[in-house]
């Protein structure tokens, strides 16, 4: 059976070049699960893009001396090369910033507001007393009223998790000079959550043994407090307020939360736009049949679980004031949020500012793209905050993907290509062979159930388990002593080749360039797994105004099954799958980071 499968990636925000603690979150956890479920058969929609609105994209702007455009316009691009650098099978990678965008969350703005969900009221909005401007929100710090806890932001204290407004703060101050905020009158429109509570308590307890539970958890606990909150920002950079005496002031704009989580609405319509198919991207979302896996960090669980959630049920409906379903029809809640918890950097968090950090783009230039992809699958944040370290990075690297299934690649290969020149026929089978071949067949389901439930430790060890049980097979049977028999040594080169094909595929969703390779040497034809390239196109409804997308053909003839080798292929020698690496770099890498 072939199901929809949208895989909704968080959109990173262009304020920067992104490190590998961000893409250990959303990024290589995404395209392991939309590769495996493209092997599997299923017809899978992988969108995002860069996040580009809103405070973040502001401030940054303000620090480099450049208008939030030009910023976002430069990070977009830096941001989109080094994504697909790291081999992330987006169908669509797009921005917040295109024509499409702005109209698709103007729509779901106005069916909120239409089915009575959003509703505007006067607020106290914090100002800087030396600058007059409006201060934003996560600018502000202060003492969370609910835990107490002291360092808690003005939209969220990261200690008890829960959404905050900067004046519930107390002794609020400003992170970007210390002073004092003034409070002054502003108007805003605000979501209406408690009206959302039922739906959204039903829908999170259907999801019980489903979810992660430490997801679930966090979820079901900001049931507890929902509160309404506020959907607009005084701020000139964003998309406008789609109504009357609104649509045109130019200080009111909407959160930027707000139109980051309709991206995954619009960019799958951009995607069925560009396709030539304008109404595809209701398989995705209207269709009762497909699933929504969305991918993120813990910090992003509340907008995801809850926010962009209760706007869906707005959207179509389903809250306390019921209503009817916006000119799109109804949408589809999603069916999991997927979220990781956070990667430190050689014990600390990581700091742009600290040095105390290593860009996506520095470790492709220095190290291969499917290093980095295994380390974050076997030893990344998948259920607990976890430590990268340059000496494990080495260890897993050297020990690993070199000796263990670089070694195995390369040995069977090159024994099979000197000797025979060609895929070896096998002979009569042994016990051992036979159980060889079993052990590795009998992996596919397993690795599978570890693909499917995003558990990609599991799924990658257990797929690493074959390539050690093949190396010990190849040590006991010895094929390299056994010159005077030919006919054997045909039989276990056939087996190994065997093993190697299948190992190559159970390890195609995180290994895909390599995987590639394998491919290619044991004689196969034609792309295995896609990869993703960047495209320059137009927007499609602003004439002129043209940017960089991730997208890509991904049908190549990647499956997940155990294909049979064919004897007389012919096989040259290998070329080695990954490079082996200095321990010195350890140090080196130790001295880029700064304190
Ligand atoms: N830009 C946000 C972050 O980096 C993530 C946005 S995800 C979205 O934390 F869906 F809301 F776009
Ligand atoms: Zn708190």
């Amino acid at each position: 059976m072939s199901h929809h499968i949208l895989t909704a990636v968080a959109w990173p925000y262009a304020n920067g070049p992104r490190h590998i603690g961000h893409v250990s979150g959303f990024g290589v956890p995404s395209d392991i699960f939309s590769r495996y479920q493209r092997m599997a058969g299923n017809k899978v929609l992988m969108v995002s893009g860069t996040d580009e609105h809103g405070t973040p994209i502001q401030v940054q702007a303000d620090k480099e001396g450049v208008t939030a455009r030009e910023l976002a316009d430069r990070y977009n691009r830096v941001i989109a090369e080094d994504l697909r650098g790291l081999g992330l099978s987006y169908d669509l990678f797009t921005r917040t910033t295109t024509a499409n965008h702005y109209a698709v969350v103007q729509e779901i703005f106005k069916g909120l507001y239409d089915n009575g969900y959003i509703f505007p009221r006067t607020t106290m909005g914090a100002i800087s007393p030396s600058t007059g401007r409006t201060l934003p929100d996560r600018y502000i710090e202060g003492t969370c009223p609910i835990c107490h806890f002291d360092g808690a932001r003005g939209d969220q204290c990261d200690n008890c998790g829960n959404q905050l407004d900067p004046i519930q703060l107390i002794n609020p101050v400003s992170r970007i000079n210390g002073e004092t905020p003034i409070f002054v009158e502003t108007e805003h429109f605000m979501l209406d959550l408690p009206a959302f509570a039922e739906v959204l308590g039903s829908w999170l307890q259907s999801k019980q043994g489903e979810w992660r539970p430490n997801v679930l958890k966090f979820a079901l606990n900001l049931l507890g407090d929902l509160q309404p909150r506020a959907m607009s920002r005084d701020l000139d950079w964003g998309v406008p307020i789609p109504l009357d005496g609104w649509r045109d002031q130019p200080n009111k704009r909407l959160y930027v939360w707000f139109d980051a989580v309709v991206g995954y609405l619009s960019a799958t319509i951009e995607w069925a736009r560009r396709s030539g198919d304008p109404d595809a991207w209701r398989q995705w979302w209207q269709n009762p049949d497909a699933r929504g896996y969305y991918f993120m960090g813990k910090d992003n669980i509340v907008f995801h679980a809850e926010i962009w959630p209760a706007l869906l049920f707005g959207y179509n409906g389903q809250g306390a004031r019921d209503g009817r379903p916006g000119s799109l029809g109804e949408l589809s809640l999603p069916s999991e949020v997927v979220s990781s918890e956070f990667l430190t950097m050689e014990g600390r968090k990581f700091s742009s500012s600290r040095q105390v950090v290593i860009y996506v783009r520095d470790f492709l230039a220095r190290y291969d793209a499917d290093a980095l992809r295994y380390y974050i699958a076997v030893a990344g944040p998948e259920t607990q905050d976890t430590d990268f370290t340059w000496s494990e990075f080495l260890n897993r690297n050297n020990g690993e993907l070199v000796a263990a299934w670089g070694n195995l690649v390369n040995r069977s290969i090159s024994m099979a290509a000197k000797n025979f020149g060609a895929i070896p026929e096998a002979g009569d089978l042994t016990d051992a062979d036979r159980a060889m071949l079993e052990r590795s067949r009998a992996a596919f389901p397993r690795v599978a159930a570890g693909f499917e439930r995003s558990r990609f430790k599991n799924a990658t060890n257990e797929a690493f388990d074959v390539i050690r049980e093949a190396n010990k097979y190849l040590a006991e049977q010895e094929p390299w002593k056994r010159k005077d028999d030919p006919e054997r040594v045909k039989s276990i080169l056939h087996v190994a080749l065997q093993v190697v094909d299948d190992a190559k595929t159970l390890l195609t969703p995180v290994l895909p360039a390599s995987s590639d390779k394998v491919h290619a040497m044991l004689g196969g034809e034609g792309a295995w797994s896609g990869m993703p390239e960047i495209q320059e196109v137009e927007d499609l409804d602003e004439p002129g105004r043209s940017y960089p997308i991730i997208t890509g053909s991904y049908d190549g003839t990647a499956r997940w099954e155990s294909t049979p080798i064919r004897a007389g292929v012919p096989l040259a020698p290998p070329t080695p799958l990954f490079s082996k690496l200095d321990p010195k770099i350890v140090d080196e890498e130790l001295a880029r980071l700064g304190g």
